[in-house]
């Protein structure tokens, strides 16, 4: 596996690989575990020259405290990604992503930028955008893989990628869970032994809505409710918000009568935890099964 800090060599690597290849491309902060391990595996898969990018994305961060404690962990990475078959890791320093500085010019996400975790962490998501636009044009990948935890911002990468005619399928990949649902993040290491048991709650309360769902529940408003005195009961977990959304539109709705999503974020001390499930066709039927257990 090639490691290259320099976005001209990423370029030209991808420029070469994609004359007798596919190029897919796994963006990421670092601090890898087994759900970034999943991406790097279906980019193997699916890809002739999977590429990985690390990069602690200043412009993403609305505190400069959450951006200096963010984990950081090179070494640990460049293993996982070479022993998952990565043919090339992108390790730009911030001077070689923002020469002159934070960009002037930057991607509007729109209106569903400020929902949400927009509304949580204002400038996240053009954050996000921004530097996944970057990554795509000096990349030019046939593929880019992003993972259903956030879903969120999976969703605005692809609008963006249609909305701004990028030449990239963007693939979803499904949340890989500890064995008590708790999704894997790299937020969790910060997590007390407390909070850490307390952290389940999170996918206990949307798995808990998708059970009402199957069962015959079609108010939103009833899981809303449900979802947030579950959380809120809790000692540990300080609720931000609850949401159900239309798995297209990602408006609120009232009725489930299409594929919804339900979205939830808590902060258990001071470690911000987010997570969500998409909820059963209103006839029974699972659309798609977010909820895999265990490592890649
Ligand atoms: P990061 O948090 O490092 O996540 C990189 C990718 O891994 C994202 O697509 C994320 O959704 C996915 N991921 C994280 N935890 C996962 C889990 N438990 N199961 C499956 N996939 C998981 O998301 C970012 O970085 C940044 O915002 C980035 C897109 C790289 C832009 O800076």
């Amino acid at each position: 596996m090639e490691v290259t800090d320099s976005p001209d060599r990423l370029r030209a690597a991808c420029d070469e690989a994609r004359t007798a290849g596919v190029v897919g491309l796994v963006p990421t902060m670092g601090a890898l575990h087994a759900g970034h391990a999943r991406l790097l595996a279906q980019a193997r898969k699916e890809t002739s020259f999977a590429v990985l990018s690390i990069f602690v994305n200043p412009l993403q961060f609305d505190s400069a405290g959450d951006l200096d404690a963010y984990p950081r962990t090179l070494d640990h990475d460049l293993d996982v990604a070479s022993q998952a078959g990565c043919a090339l890791a992108f390790v730009p320093s911030e001077a070689a992503v923002y020469p002159d500085g934070p960009t002037e010019v930057t991607v509007d996400p729109g209106p569903l930028g400020e929902r949400l975790e927009g509304r949580s962490r204002p400038g996240h998501f053009r954050g996000v955008l921004t530097v996944v636009a970057k990554l795509l044009h000096l990349a030019g990948p046939a593929r880019a893989y992003f993972g259903e935890k956030d879903a969120q911002q999976l969703a605005l990468v692809r609008r963006m990628a249609a909305d701004l005619d990028e030449p990239v399928t963007i693939v979803g990949c499904p949340t890989v869970r500890e064995p008590d649902g708790l999704a894997l993040s790299s937020r969790n290491a910060r997590l007390t032994r407390e909070q850490r048991r307390a952290a389940p709650v999170l996918f206990e309360a949307l798995s808990d809505a998708a059970v009402r769902v199957r069962s015959g529940e079609r108010s939103a408003d009833v899981l809303r409710a449900e979802m947030a005195r579950a959380i809120g009961a809790g000692p540990l977990a300080q609720l931000d918000y609850v949401a159900v959304v239309d798995e297209r539109s990602w408006e609120d709705v009232a009725e489930i009568h299409a594929p919804s999503r339900a979205l939830a974020a808590a902060r258990f001390g001071q470690t911000r935890l987010i997570d969500n499930l998409l909820l059963p066709w209103p006839d029974g039927r699972t659309v798609h099964n977010t909820n895999a257990q265990g490592g890649a």
